[in-house]
C-alpha cells in the first residue's frame, strides 16, 4: 500500500498490551495502525502483549486501515521472538526501530516471508545520515520519523517551531521521496492540546510528510483534517487541469490559472492531489 492508493494521513500507536484500546480502534477513523511491542511496552508485559497483539490481528476487524507492527529491535531480548510470533499473522508491514544502516534491515528481512514490506524507524543520528540508503532498500516502504528518540538523542531542546529538528525532517522527507515511499512525522506529545497538534500537523504536511503517527484517539480528527487536501486545493488542481488540456490542445505549452502560470510539473503535482482526495474519500467510505 503505498501512499498515492492508500491515504497515511493519521497513524495512530496501540500498546500491544492494552486490550481495550486494540479493541477500540476496530472503530476509530484512523487511516494506519502501529501496533507497538517496543517502547509503549513494559519489560515485563513484553510476552503477554506478543500473544495479545497475535490474538487481536488474528481476530481482524480492522477493515481498511493499514496495520503496521513495531516490533523489538532484533538486538534486545525480545525480538528475534517478536517476528517468529508477528511476521506472519496478516499485518501490512513490520517497523522496526532503533535502525542505523541498511544492513540492520537486512538482518531482518533473513527473518520475515519474502511479501513482508518492512517500514523503519528514523530516530537516531545516524539513521538521519543513512537516510537515502535505508530508504533505498528494496523491502523498506515507509519511514517513521521518532522525533522524542532523536530529540533524546541530539540534546536538544524541544521547541514548538521544531527548528532543532528541521535538518533531520528534510532529510527523512528528502530520502523517502527520493526513494518514492511514505514519510510519515514524529508524535505530538501534549495530546490533550488540539490546537497544538493542529499547528504541527500543518507544519509536518507543508513539508512534505504523508501524515503523521498519533498516541491519542483526541488526535486523528486533526490529523485526517490537516493532511487530506482541501477543498480549495482540489478544485484548483481540476482548474489546473483542465486549462492545461485546453492550453495544449490550442498549442500552447502554458496555461495560466488564478494569476498562476500552469506549467506540465504543475498538472502532474494536481493530478497527485486529486488521486489523494480520492484515497481519502474511499478511506472514510464517501
Ligand atoms: N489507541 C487506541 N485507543 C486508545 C489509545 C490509543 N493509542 N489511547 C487511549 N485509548 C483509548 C482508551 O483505551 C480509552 O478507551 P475507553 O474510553 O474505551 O476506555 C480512551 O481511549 C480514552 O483514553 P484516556 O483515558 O484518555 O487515555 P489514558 O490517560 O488512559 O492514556 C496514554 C493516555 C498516552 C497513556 C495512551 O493514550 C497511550 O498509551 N497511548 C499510546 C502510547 C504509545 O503507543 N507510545 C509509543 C509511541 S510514542
Ligand atoms: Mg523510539
Amino acid at each position: 500500500m503505498d501512499a498515492a492508493t492508500h491515504p497515511y494521513r493519521s497513524v495512530l500507536y496501540i500498546p500491544g498490551s492494552k486490550e481495550r484500546a486494540l479493541d477500540k480502534a476496530r472503530s476509530l477513523p484512523t487511516d494506519a495502525i502501529i501496533f507497538d511491542l517496543e517502547d509503549a511496552v513494559a519489560p515485563d508485559a513484553k510476552a503477554e502483549a506478543r500473544e495479545t497483539l497475535a490474538e487481536a490481528l488474528r481476530s481482524g476487524g480492522y477493515g481498511k486501515r493499514s496495520k503496521i507492527v513495531r516490533i523489538n529491535a532484533l538486538t534486545t531480548a525480545w525480538g528475534l521472538e517478536d517476528v517468529r510470533i508477528l511476521g506472519d499473522v496478516g499485518a501490512d508491514a513490520i517497523l522496526l526501530p532503533k535502525v542505523n544502516t541498511p544492513s540492520d534491515v537486512d538482518n531482518l528481512v533473513d527473518l520475515l516471508p519474502a511479501t513482508m514490506p518492512i517500514w523503519v524507524m528514523m530516530e537516531t543520528p545516524t539513521s538521519v545520515f543513512n537516510a537515502r540508503e535505508i530508504a533505498a532498500h528494496g523491502r523498506v516502504t515507509g519511514l517513521v520519523t521518532g522525533t522524542n528518540d532523536l530529540t533524546k538523542e541530539l540534546g536538544c531542546r524541544v521547541r514548538a517551531d521544531r527548528m532543532p529538528l528541521m535538518n533531520a525532517l528534510q532529510r527523512i522527507i528528502m530520502a523517502a521521496r527520493a526513494a518514492r515511499i511514505v514519510a510519515i512525522d514524529g508524535v505530538y506529545n501534549r495530546f490533550r492540546d488540539g490546537d497544538g497538534l493542529l499547528t504541527e500537523c500543518e507544519q509536518g504536511r507543508d513539508l512534505g510528510f504523508d501524515g503523521k503517527t498519533l498516541i491519542h484517539p483526541l488526535q486523528i480528527e486533526g490529523a485526517n483534517r490537516a493532511f487530506a487536501p482541501t477543498a480549495s486545493e482540489i478544485d484548483l488542481a481540476q482548474r489546473q487541469i483542465e486549462a492545461f488540456e485546453h492550453s495544449k490542445a490550442s498549442g500552447q505549452g502554458v496555461a495560466v490559472v488564478d494569476g498562476m502560470i500552469v506549467e506540465n510539473l504543475h498538472v502532474v503535482a494536481a493530478k497527485r492531489i486529486l488521486a489523494k482526495a480520492v484515497a481519502v474519500a474511499e478511506m472514510e467510505g464517501v
